[in-house]
């Protein structure tokens, strides 16, 4: 198969660096390109979770690919499927593109199985992403929950890489257990390097855990939030948005500062099978990335 491009595709570049803009479909270029990639690494975060650094075979391919925060690709692995992942790394990252990919079915129990060397397809990117830019100049607060975290971090990059450009940054991540906690191995960089106030906390555990314990809503005591100068990120299962979210209205937050990325089953990842329909809106263009004003008004959305 011939993976070189077409002349068309280098205007791909600047059009997905454009921000993005709400209440409009997201237009997709290149819905059939299938980026060849290898995987170049893998780390085992968790007993279901595993990073894999994909890199994209073609040199000229790998610097044309450019993802935002908050998109997501479609994984192939060959002979068993396709799945939507969200990019978990840097989009300034060039050389890789990271994702963290939990088991849990056919395809993704296959991918765990693969070693460094073997090989994979990626389309996309797909789907909207956080307005990263608007938020410049004011506060940013992530909140995550389980997996949740790994969407997060493609935004968690780009302010740690633009550190100046905004003010304070807190993540606050939960999960259910301290084994299921993705990325440990980082939180001591953000917080003394990239000066991120980091706040975990867990469901439940046994008496050596020396952290926080309780529900992610709890974590809220202990920051101090402004309404006027803050933006909201919220990654995680939609039952943990309802709470955050509303919680956050309370304080004050204006609904269309809250961002969430909404998770539906998806099968093409372009808007034409309508396995990811909420109503008339294709999670899949239309989103992963919603304001919350607008997955309110998304029946059955949450
Ligand atoms: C926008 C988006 C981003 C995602 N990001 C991540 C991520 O970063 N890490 C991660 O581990 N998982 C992520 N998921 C969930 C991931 O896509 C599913 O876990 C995966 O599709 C399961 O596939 P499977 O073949 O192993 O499981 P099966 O249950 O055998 O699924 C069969 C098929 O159904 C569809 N499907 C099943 N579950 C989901 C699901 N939750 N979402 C969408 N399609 C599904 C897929 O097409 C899949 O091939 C994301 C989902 C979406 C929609
Ligand atoms: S996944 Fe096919 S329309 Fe959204």
């Amino acid at each position: 198969m011939n993976y070189r491009l077409l002349k068309q595709d280098i205007n791909l570049k600047p059009f997905m660096t454009m921000p993005p803009q709400f209440n409009r479909k997201t237009i997709v270029m290149r819905t059939d390109k299938v980026y060849k990639c290898e995987i170049i690494n893998i780390v085992e975060l968790t007993g279901l979770e595993k990073l894999f650094h994909l890199k994209i075979l073609d040199p000229v391919e790998r610097e044309i690919f450019s993802f935002r925060p908050g998109q997501f690709i479609m994984l192939e692995v060959p002979g068993f499927g396709e799945v939507p992942i969200s990019v978990s790394s840097s989009s300034n990252n060039r050389e890789f593109i990271e994702l963290c990919i939990r088991k849990s079915g056919r395809t993704t129990n296959m991918l765990h199985r693969a070693k460094k060397g073997a090989k994979v397809g990626i389309r996309g990117p797909f789907g909207t992403s956080f307005p990263m830019e608007e938020m410049a100049g004011n506060n940013v607060l992530l909140i995550a929950g389980g997996l949740g975290l790994a969407p997060l971090r493609a935004p968690l990059y780009w302010v740690i890489e633009r550190r100046d450009e905004y003010r304070d940054v807190a993540v606050l991540y939960g999960t259910k257990e301290p084994e299921q906690m993705l990325f440990t191995y980082q939180y001591e960089e953000w917080e003394k390097v990239n000066h991120v106030k980091l706040l975990t906390i867990v469901e439940k555990a046994d008496k050596d855990w020396k952290g926080r314990t309780g529900l992610i809503t709890e974590l809220f005591e202990e920051i101090n939030i402004d309404p006027d100068n803050t933006y909201v990120i919220v990654c995680g299962p939609p039952v943990m948005f309802k709470f955050v979210c509303n919680h956050l209205d309370s304080l004050g937050i204006p609904m269309n500062r809250m961002f969430v990325s909404l998770e539906r089953r998806m099968h093409c990842g372009m808007g034409k099978c309508c396995r990811c329909m909420v109503g008339s809106t294709f999670t899949c263009v239309d989103g992963p990335v919603f304001d919350y004003w607008s997955v309110l008004n998304l029946q059955e959305a949450i």
